[in-house]
């Protein structure tokens, strides 16, 4: 029998999803610096298909989910937890990443989303930095019995001025937040992980 006394806790694996199209989009830039900044403990990976998932139709998820659909769920079900980067679009959360949220709460009863660990963040170029889409996506949460932390937050507001042409968060104090926000995000998932086989 191995001896795992003092042993390092298994990396837990994260499925990162921003929700913008934009090439340029702040939210994807945010999930890189979280991929840059996690703990060791975090490996996130970020999804790169969401231009490929259809709009939301119960008659085609009824004949059977589309590839790339298939794929979303699959790496969300293989995931130990969610991080959602999402922007805000009239107060609420764009339609790109709703869409995504409506696949993967179907089929009711075994979705993607239920049961499983979930962080938010946002960055915005307006002054509330995302607040109110935030709010937006844990109300879904609720219904998909997805486990979102609540603290810490992160809002990224006027992202403009918080990242670098290249796309680089900037500002030691919001790069120091977001690595307060993975470590309480790396406790909160550990509640839900299956332990290492
Ligand atoms: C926005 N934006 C925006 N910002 C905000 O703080 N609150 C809002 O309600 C809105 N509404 C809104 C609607 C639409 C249709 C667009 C296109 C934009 C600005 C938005 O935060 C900004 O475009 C971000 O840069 C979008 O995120 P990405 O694409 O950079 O990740």
């Amino acid at each position: 029998m191995p001896n795992l006394v003092g042993a390092a806790p298994r990396t837990l694996r994260v499925f990162g999803i921003a929700g913008s199209l934009r090439a340029g989009s702040y939210n994807r830039a945010l999930l890189r610096a979280a991929r840059a900044l996690a703990p060791p403990g975090l490996e996130i990976a970020i999804f790169d298909g969401l231009r490929e998932i259809p709009p939301y139709d119960a008659d085609v998820d009824a004949a059977g989910e589309p590839a790339p659909v298939a794929a979303l769920r699959r790496a969300i079900r293989e995931a130990d937890a969610l991080l959602v980067a999402t922007p805000e679009y009239n107060y609420g959360v764009p339609g790109v990443l709703k869409n995504v949220i409506d696949w993967a709460s179907r089929p009711a009863g075994r979705a993607a989303l239920r049961r499983k660990a979930a962080g938010i963040l946002g960055a915005s170029t307006g002054a509330s930095g995302t607040m109110r889409a935030q709010l937006a996506l844990r109300q879904s949460f609720n219904f998909t019995e997805t486990y979102a932390m609540l603290r810490p937050e992160v809002f990224i507001a006027h992202a403009g001025e918080k990242f670098d042409a290249a796309g680089e968060l900037t500002g030691e104090a919001t790069r120091d937040h977001l690595r307060q926000f993975l470590a309480a995000f790396e406790a909160w998932a550990r509640q839900f992980a299956a332990p290492a086989s």
